[in-house]
């Protein structure tokens, strides 16, 4: 089977995982998966990205600080979790900074938040690395940081608008990642999009082991269910899944790799 899928943004580090990550990651090529960008929410799963990296050729990782993780945080030792995550950043396999961004939905005082995720887009701009964004209920503040630092990155398990899609375009080089929502009975606005992204701006990624496509939902996911966000995405443009596979493995490749 010829190797086109590239997940954009999953979590094998997860707990879902402890009973057979190994098996279920060795399984992956022979499912088509051609690459998987492992990401940590702390400097422990970056950690851990990074390790998955060694252990698996076709691993590479993103380091970095969730939103979700801001709680746990002394935010005035901010440098030396910093200094952590920028010691990742030179191993061979990392290829971005993140999952970072701005999470409204659960209750975390936005302020620090604001702090974490300004600092590793500075980061970013500082390393020109990628960085990967996790935008949750915080569409607004989401795109001023856009604005305001032009970055080079990805906006991960994009939830906003078509309108909002078209700012995000127009601030750095950025592109977004669609994954199993598209292909939920309910989903209306992941299905505009899907049609209205430019084609050479859009990844595909699971956010294993949640988000499973249909007909898996609510189950454990894997990067090898990629296929069917993609056999909807191919529905939905009038595409083969071929060619959305093909097109969303280059744009990866160009995003993390640079080629
Ligand atoms: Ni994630």
């Amino acid at each position: 089977m010829e190797r086109l899928i590239f997940d954009a943004h999953a979590h094998y580090d997860d707990e879902k995982f402890d009973t057979d990550r190994d098996e279920i990651i060795s399984s992956l090529p022979e499912k088509g998966v051609f690459a998987v960008v492992n990401n940590g929410v702390d400097f422990e799963t970056s950690l851990k990205s990074v390790e998955f990296s060694e252990k698996y050729p076709f691993f590479y990782s993103a380091v970095g600080i969730h939103p979700e993780s801001v709680p746990d945080m002394d935010i005035s030792r901010l440098e030396e979790y910093i200094d952590q995550i920028e010691s990742l950043l030179d191993h061979e396999k990392t290829v971005a900074i993140g999952e970072t961004g701005l999470d409204y939905y659960w209750d975390i005082p936005k302020e620090p938040q604001h702090i974490v995720f300004e600092r590793q887009l500075k980061l970013s701009k500082d390393t020109s690395m990628p960085i990967i964004i996790h935008d949750r209920e915080a569409h607004g503040d989401t795109l001023d940081f856009l604005k305001k630092y032009c970055p080079k990155g990805l906006l991960h398990c994009y939830s906003g608008s078509v309108e909002m899609l078209r700012e995000v375009f127009r601030y750095g080089d950025m592109y977004i990642s669609l994954g199993g929502t598209v292909t939920f009975k309910n989903a209306r606005v992941p299905v505009e999009v899907a049609k209205e992204v430019p084609l050479d701006r859009l990844l595909l990624e699971t956010d294993a082991p949640y988000l499973s496509p249909v007909p898996y939902r609510g189950k454990r996911n894997d990067s090898s269910n990629i296929i069917y966000t993609a056999q909807k995405i191919a529905e939905i443009r009038g595409m083969s899944v071929t060619d959305i596979l093909k097109f969303t493995k280059e744009n990866a490749c160009k995003l993390y790799f640079g080629v």
